[in-house]
């Protein structure tokens, strides 16, 4: 059978490897995108699958363009990905964020039931909905509070598809992911800011790292294992709702530790403490439970933080060597 599919957000750290994954099991990949006035396109190059992926332009807060690119994919699955995704800029751009995190997934659901193709839809929503949690792991179950207007406009986009599922029986799944990250992290998360700062300092090129708060828990998972989820999620006879995690949680000191443990440095000889990376509310503690996505999807994490730490440095070595 042709399977092809859609993504929006193609160009970041999930669409990349969800296009390889779904490339490796035959699938047409069709990648909806953003005009931008430079390239966009590195993460794809680096996975040697640029030229296997069909594009299509478009903007998430433009629905003609969602309804253009479906009706020229004919695409069975579409995966919405796309997001103003980081955290901290959604305070400087709240708006923004919500047109495109909150209404861009209503645009997308809009135009599968206006075609009425029977396309499955999975939505990119995230553990930041949770927010301010109390103590224990967080699942499928746990109250929402998110902190962040990023968060905000996340549950909205989860709960719209939601109604929609419920309202006109689309095929629409909610992946609720925790914190994953890989050697195709944007620079601005902090895994990824640390491992190139570890590779710089290792390397002569920097000598300071400058975070915020470093007591912060996240569960931290590799996001080539999370891709695996969001397909099975459409493979699925009936769509639903799913926790993806690893079920570990540790501090970002934590993260750092292995960070610069790992090429022998100290991480105390360069961290330095900045009150201006602090964030207007915090959500101090992310810790999440698998279980639904092991028993109904038959999901598992396979990397490790040290192990994902490690990779992470290992590739920022070879890309700062590579600056010469
Ligand atoms: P990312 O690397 O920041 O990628 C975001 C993608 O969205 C980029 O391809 C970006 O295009 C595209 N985009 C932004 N605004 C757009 C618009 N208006 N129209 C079309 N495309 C637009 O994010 P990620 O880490 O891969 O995350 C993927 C999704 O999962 C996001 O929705 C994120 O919120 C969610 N999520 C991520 C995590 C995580 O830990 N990574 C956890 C839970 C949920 P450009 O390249 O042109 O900017
Ligand atoms: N980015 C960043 N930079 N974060 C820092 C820094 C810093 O210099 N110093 C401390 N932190 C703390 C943040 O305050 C936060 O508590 C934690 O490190 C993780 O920050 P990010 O890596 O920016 O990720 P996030 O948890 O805010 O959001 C990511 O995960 C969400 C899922 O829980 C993003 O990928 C979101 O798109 C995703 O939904």
């Amino acid at each position: 059978m042709n399977r092809s599919a859609l993504i929006t957000g193609i160009t970041g750290q999930d669409g990349a490897y969800l296009a390889q994954l779904l490339l490796d099991k035959g699938y047409e990949v069709f990648g909806f995108v953003a005009r931008r006035s430079s390239d966009t396109r590195w993460r794809l190059r680096e996975l040697g699958i640029d030229s296997h992926v069909k594009f299509i332009y478009g903007d998430l807060v433009d629905e003609s363009s969602i309804m253009r690119a479906l009706k020229a994919s004919r695409a069975t699955e579409l995966y919405n990905l796309a997001a103003q995704s980081f955290v901290a800029t959604s305070w400087d751009q709240p708006v923004l964020t919500a047109e495109v995190d909150a209404l861009g997934v209503l645009k997308c659901l809009e135009a599968i039931r206006e075609l009425d193709t029977g396309v499955r839809f999975y939505q990119a929503s995230t553990s930041e909905m949770f927010g301010l949690v109390r103590n224990q792991q967080q699942d499928e179950s746990t109250v929402f509070h998110p902190r962040s207007p990023y968060g905000v406009a996340k549950l909205y986009g989860y709960w719209i598809t939601v109604n929609y599922r419920e309202s006109f029986g689309l095929h629409a799944s909610n992946g609720i992911l925790f914190n994953h990250e890989s050697p195709l992290r944007g620079l601005e998360f902090v895994t990824r800011k640390v491992t190139d700062a570890v590779a710089r300092i290792k390397l002569g090129k920097q000598t300071e790292l400058r975070l915020g708060n470093i007591d912060a828990r996240r569960d931290w998972g590799f996001a080539g294992d999370y891709v695996e989820a969001m397909w099975l999620m459409l493979q699925q006879d009936k769509s639903d709702d799913y926790v993806v995690a690893t079920g570990e949680t540790n501090t970002v000191r934590d993260m750092c530790r292995i960070a610069f443990e790992h090429v022998g440095l100290n991480l105390e000889d360069h961290l330095v403490i900045d009150s201006k990376l602090f964030r207007p509310a915090e959500v101090d503690i992310l810790h999440g439970n698998p279980a639904k996505a092991k028993a109904c999807l038959g999901w598992q994490p396979k990397t490790g933080l040290p192990d994902l730490v490690r990779m992470m440095v290992d590739a920022d070595i070879r890309r700062v060597k590579s600056e010469g």
